[in-house]
């Protein structure tokens, strides 16, 4: 299966590459050293965890040494406790102590977790070196590694110091994809579920027909929805680079109600992907009192979430905890939840939805859980 290209355009941006496909890791040295605005680059720094490290930290050092570069790497370890300043400091130390100049390229080898955190320490060690994605996970690949967003979590939450620094070049080998765990998987697909929703008929309905080769891992339909879906963030992206004109908030949808799901069940009870699933559910049901959403896209959008194996989760919390929950994630907007409500497949709204108005669709939620 050839490999695929797709071009990120954003505006004040350079253009960069996210190359897509099996074996694409092997060239990655090659590619970054021919990148015309790192042509002064001599170094490399791969930043991985410890999971990924024995994986795929030998093959890629590898192709960058071939490649000309002197290559070091630091291991962090795997979770999202690592998305810390704390760990961000110790990565800018070992930058320092290995006299890392602006000579330097930062490589992100694995999931979302060393890629925004990767991308944190490149953005800011001598104000800014320039950072390579290589996504390891299917969430990583489809969401994560595109469209610069970079950061680390505080106590008071995820994310909420960061920067926006687009890589030069996203290296996405969908062969890394075989060592991943299954619960990682349906992270991904929930993502691309999301993406589909939000995008057009044309993914919804490929995705639709789609779902269970995807949710069977099939090689060439997850590189199929990789690439749907990049193109799909890449749009949005270009629309609205620093979410700042109410268009990249769509990537949001089905994460207000996920968050407060993980934040309440405790995280890590269910997986990121299962909460946003749940989320989604809840958003289209929430868009058929306010946004005049068809049942029949509920209907459509339930049958895709089974069929990717993401499940209405038999779980439910208090609906006061949840709004709660819901207002302390940093996406509340003046004391309002704001909801990405799908009005269709393709067409969506943000809504700012009153408290009372959430709590009686939470309350039908719990019941709903029997
Ligand atoms: P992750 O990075 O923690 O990876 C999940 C697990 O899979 C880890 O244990 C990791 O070590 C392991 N792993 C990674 N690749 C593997 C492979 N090929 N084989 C075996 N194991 C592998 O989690 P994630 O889901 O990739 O990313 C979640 C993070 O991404 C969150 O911190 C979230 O905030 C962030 N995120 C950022 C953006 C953005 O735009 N920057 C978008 C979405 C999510
Ligand atoms: N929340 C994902 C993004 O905006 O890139």
């Amino acid at each position: 299966m050839p490999a695929t290209k797709v071009i990120v355009n954003l505006p004040d941006e350079a253009p960069y590459d996210v190359r897509i496909g099996a074996g694409v890791l092997g060239g990655l040295g090659a590619h970054v050293a021919a990148l015309p605005a790192l042509a002064s680059v001599r170094r490399a720094l791969v930043v991985t965890d410890g999971n990924v490290a024995p994986l795929y930290a030998a093959r890629t050092k590898e192709s960058l040494a071939q490649a000309g570069f002197r290559v070091s790497d630091i291991v962090v370890p795997a979770g999202e406790e690592s998305k810390s300043l704390e760990v961000a400091g110790e990565v800018w130390e070992a930058m320092a102590a290995l006299a890392l100049g602006r000579d330097s390229v930062v490589v992100a080898l694995g999931g979302g977790v060393v890629g925004d955190l990767a991308g944190f320490a490149a953005s800011t060690y001598m104000r800014g070196v320039p950072v390579v994605q290589v996504p390891t996970t299917l969430l990583a690949m489809v969401d994560s590694s595109v469209g610069g967003k970079t950061g680390v979590n505080l106590e008071a939450g995820k994310n909420l110091v960061g920067t926006f620094k687009q890589p030069a070049y996203v290296c996405a080998d969908t062969a890394t994809l075989a060592t991943l765990p299954a619960r990682e998987w349906t992270c991904g697909c929930a993502e691309i579920a999301k993406s589909a929703v939000i995008d057009s008929d044309d993914f919804f309905f490929w995705l639709a027909d789609a779902a269970e080769a995807l949710a069977a891992r099939d090689e060439e339909t997850a590189a199929e929805a990789i690439a749907r879906s990049v193109v799909f963030k890449a749009d949005v992206v270009a629309a609205d680079k620093t979410e700042s004109r109410g268009v990249r908030e769509c990537l949001n949808y089905g994460h207000t109600l996920g968050h407060a799901v993980e934040a309440l069940a405790g995280y890590g009870t269910f997986s990121h992907g299962a909460a946003v699933a749940e989320g989604m559910r809840f958003a289209a049901r929430l868009g058929v009192a306010l946004a005049d959403t068809p049942l029949d896209f509920v209907r459509m959008q339930d049958e895709l979430l089974d069929d990717l194996g993401l499940p209405a989760l038999g779980w439910a919390a208090d609906p006061a905890d949840m709004l709660d929950a819901m207002k302390r994630d940093k996406k509340a907007r003046g004391g309002k939840v704001r909801f990405v409500l799908p009005r269709d497949v393709g067409d969506w709204e943000l809504v700012d939805v009153e408290d009372d108005v959430i709590l009686e669709h939470l309350a039908a939620w719990q019941g709903s859980k029997g």
